[in-house]
């Protein structure tokens, strides 16, 4: 048999980046070890680390790195220390950068509770029972790429411009990837908009009613944003899949993230043309960053969607899972899903433990 061999670029990034990731590659070694695949990983700069290395937030070396690999995996980027710095040098730059030059426009976040951290939520438990949402973010359009943008002079006075822009092919095939997942799931897609007020909303919602002629098993349904930030909370179990544009969807999904108890157990993936990235959906937290108290359960959770979507390792995808549930069943929690009569664990002793399990779980029967 050909041995199986991926490339991964892996960029650790700032705070608490590095320690999260640290924990990430031992699941992967651990994978690569019972499975025979292997992984070349590959390691990079890229956030404030490369601005202060290199002047830049994403050096060409790391964006070439990025280009030839298979998937990549990032910790966190940002810090107190580089907010000061011109908008093209921020450390975010370089998200924004790697999301644009791959082609990243599908970003996939799943907003699953496990049962074990039901009471980690600070929603009532009978709210967030059963909550296994898609939401299906815009990645590479709207306020967050469009032209005009900046910070003008008129008449001795500064404006600020950023532009909403969305063109039908690229609202038409984010859409379409939602229909897919959804027809897969549970058949059911809200799209989100603001079409009462904005243009580039009316034409998401007339593209998102077409593609949904193609997909009629699906019941579709249109929601405004505000609307659904309320309901996000208020019934969140009426959700299967969410799509929406860019900046709504970096809103609803901090916001979704608390219905499973913490933003530290929510990974994501970005899907493009060729090689895709995943990233947990929290950032760098420097206020905690080199403690090992970091939760490093999204990114763990992100190698595990890494294995499913770009090397189609759905055995082993899913057992990640499993170790992960095993290990909060057994009582082991880091310090923002802690509660009284559960073991605090560190960053360390938490990727320690979910080896321990993955271990045993990938033993042959
Ligand atoms: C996210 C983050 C980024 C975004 C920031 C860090 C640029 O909040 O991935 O949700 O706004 O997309
Ligand atoms: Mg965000």
């Amino acid at each position: 048999m050909e041995e199986k061999k991926y490339k991964i670029a892996v960029f650790p990034g700032d705070g608490i980046g590095p320690e999260i990731i640290r924990e990430a590659l031992k699941v992967i070694r651990v994978i690569s070890e019972s499975s025979g695949v292997t992984f070349e990983i590959e390691k990079g700069l890229v956030g404030g680390g490369a601005c202060d290395q290199h002047g830049e937030p994403l050096p060409e070396k790391s964006l070439s790195m990025a280009l030839g690999s298979d998937a990549v995996l990032l910790g966190a980027v940002g810090g107190p220390k580089w907010e000061s710095l011109p908008h093209h040098l921020k450390p975010e730059r370089a998200l924004l950068g790697l999301r644009k030059r791959l082609g990243l426009f599908a970003n996939l976040r799943p907003v699953v509770a496990f049962k074990e951290l039901l009471d980690a939520s600070p929603l009532k438990s009978n709210v967030i029972n059963d909550i296994d949402i898609m939401i299906i973010r815009e990645l590479t359009g709207d306020a967050y790429f469009g032209q005009p943008r900046g910070i003008i002079m008129e008449k001795g006075l500064r404006i600020g411009i950023n532009t909403i822009i969305y063109s039908e092919e690229e609202i038409r095939r984010i859409v379409r990837v939602a229909f897919e997942a959804a027809i897969k799931r549970r058949k059911s897609l809200v799209s989100v908009d603001k079409a009462n007020v904005l243009e580039s909303s009316q034409l998401w919602r007339d593209v998102a009613t077409e593609v949904g002629h193609d997909f009629p098993d699906v019941e579709l349904r249109h929601m405004y944003v505000d609307n659904c930030a309320m309901q996000l909370i208020w019934r969140p179990s009426q959700f299967d899949v969410i799509v929406t544009g860019n900046m709504f969807g970096d809103i609803l999904s901090d916001e979704a993230s608390m219905l499973t108890g913490s933003i530290g157990m929510l990974p994501s993936a970005s899907l493009g043309q060729k090689t895709a990235m995943y990233e947990p959906i929290h950032g760098s937290a420097p206020d905690i960053a080199g403690r090992n108290i970091a939760n490093p359960l999204a990114t763990i959770l992100s190698v595990a969607m890494m294995l499913r979507y770009s090397f189609g390792m759905l055995r082993e995808a899913k057992i990640i899972e499993d170790a992960i549930r095993a290990v909060l069943k057994d009582g082991f929690r880091t310090g923002d899903i802690y509660r009284e009569g559960t073991l605090l664990v560190g960053t360390e002793e938490m990727g320690n433990e979910i080896v321990k399990k993955l271990k045993a779980l990938l033993k042959p029967v």
